[in-house]
């Protein structure tokens, strides 16, 4: 348990650790390609970590050294593996495609709360593939058999970057052509290293489209993840001035920007450049009051992991705000649809669960009070934002699993967990 006292000014200037995304990418996909690549600012954090362990676990020798990877690509995997996950959704679902391109057969395991999470989103449109693909009851653990892929046209129901490089990474290793389109583009990570990488890859609005390919390692420095940096932005705006350096900014990542100009919160983007096939800035947030938003389907995906932050940013906005078309936060590490609802609510907001996503009436000044994450890093993070952000501020319960993304987020804030 962590005490968090409120504020009533915050301001600094943050690095924060690398994109997760993109860290996991740089890994596997180097780890399948030609050569040896160095990852600069690679997020060291239990999920990359787990990716780490499993590429190592069918073979591919990996150092690492701070906060950098070295990685030298495997020309043969290890058969019949079984891969511990842990926590990490984005392991598990790209490995799937993986392990299936690769003609390998392997067991793909996780913790209870990766257990619980839905599957056969990636096996069924891998079998479209030709894949043998088999989970246990539409669960991990998952069990991947050898198969021939042939090229096949998939058109996916839910926008899942995830369940989109899965199928990417298998179809870079099928006879042919495959074609991916999703219902709203979701993060394009994969297909920008891919490029990079020298895939025979294009892309048309929601579609992708990749032919069998050889990869070349690629040296890659990965920009800092504006998924952390999003907290930072947050309590900037709610009290005071903060810098994040160095930010992905990369459009499929950057709803949360969207948000902030919709709920009328200022911010600047400097010294933008671009880096190995993604831009970064630095994001300057001032203190604005916030009025009420609405967000629907189309602009979910580029925000799906801020959207536990943007619903109390908009518990502290004027009037009242409507967010729809945001089901799959219901099958992220907890039900975030039920766990954000709480959060908001324990701290004297007002926020109605939907089936798709949350009414809330906003409050400009919430108490405080106790916060359990639910063993969810986000909700850890955003329940610890929106105490320094309450009047009396709070305990926030079993904040430890924040390491799964970010493991120096508390200390970051100025507060110790240990
Ligand atoms: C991720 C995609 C998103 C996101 C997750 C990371 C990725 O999941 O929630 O944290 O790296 O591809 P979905 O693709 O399932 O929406």
């Amino acid at each position: 348990m962590l005490k968090i006292e409120s504020r009533d000014y915050f301001s600094g200037m943050f690095t924060l650790p690398g994109d997760k995304s993109i860290t996991h990418r740089a890994v596997m996909l180097n780890s399948g390609a030609n050569g040896e690549a160095t990852v600069e600012n690679a997020l060291i954090g239990e999920d990359c970590l787990s990716t780490c362990r499993c590429m190592r676990a069918l073979g591919t020798t990996i150092e690492i050294d701070g906060t950098t990877l070295r990685i030298q690509g495997t020309p043969r995997f290890r058969r019949g593996a079984e891969l511990n996950c842990g926590n990490s959704g984005t392991t598990i679902r790209l490995l799937t495609g993986f392990v299936a391109g690769k003609g390998i057969d392997a067991k793909l395991y996780g913790d209870e709360s990766l257990s619980a999470r839905p599957m056969e989103r990636v096996a069924t449109p891998l079998s479209a593939l030709g894949a043998n693909v088999q989970t246990t009851d539409g669960h991990a653990p998952v069990y991947v058999q050898p198969s021939v892929l042939r090229g096949a046209n998939v058109t996916l129901s839910v926008a899942s970057a995830q369940v989109k490089s899965a199928l990417l990474l298998a179809g870079i290793s099928a006879e042919g052509e495959t074609v991916v389109t999703e219902p709203v583009k979701s993060r394009d990570h994969t297909e920008r290293m891919l490029r990079a990488m020298g895939a025979d890859i294009c892309e048309n609005g929601r579609t992708v489209t990749v032919r069998k390919s050889a990869l070349k390692s690629v040296d890659v420095c990965v920009p800092s993840d504006i998924s952390s940096a999003a907290y930072f932005m947050s309590i900037g705006a709610l009290k005071g001035e903060t810098l994040c350096k160095n930010v992905g900014i990369n459009p499929t990542r950057t709803g949360i920007l969207r948000a902030f100009d919709k709920l009328g919160v200022q911010y600047t983007l400097l010294n933008k450049r671009s880096a190995g096939g993604e831009e970064t800035a630095d994001i300057l947030v001032k203190k604005s009051a916030m009025r009420a938003i609405e967000l629907t389907a189309e602009d979910i995906p580029a925000m799906i992991d801020e959207l536990p932050l943007v619903a109390l940013l908009c518990a502290f906005a004027e009037g009242e705000s409507r967010i729809t078309g945001a089901k799959e936060l219901r099958v992220k590490e907890s039900d975030r649809i039920k766990t954000t609802a709480e959060l908001i609510n324990n701290i004297g907001g007002e926020c109605i669960a939907q089936e798709d996503g949350f009414i809330i009436r906003g409050k400009r000044k919430l108490a405080g009070g106790n916060i359990d994450s639910y063993l969810d890093h986000r909700i850890a993070m955003t329940g610890a934002v929106a105490l320094i952000a309450s009047e009396n501020g709070g305990q926030l319960y079993r904040p430890e699993c924040c390491a799964i993304s970010f493991p120096d987020f508390f200390n970051a804030l100025g507060l110790r967990l240990y």
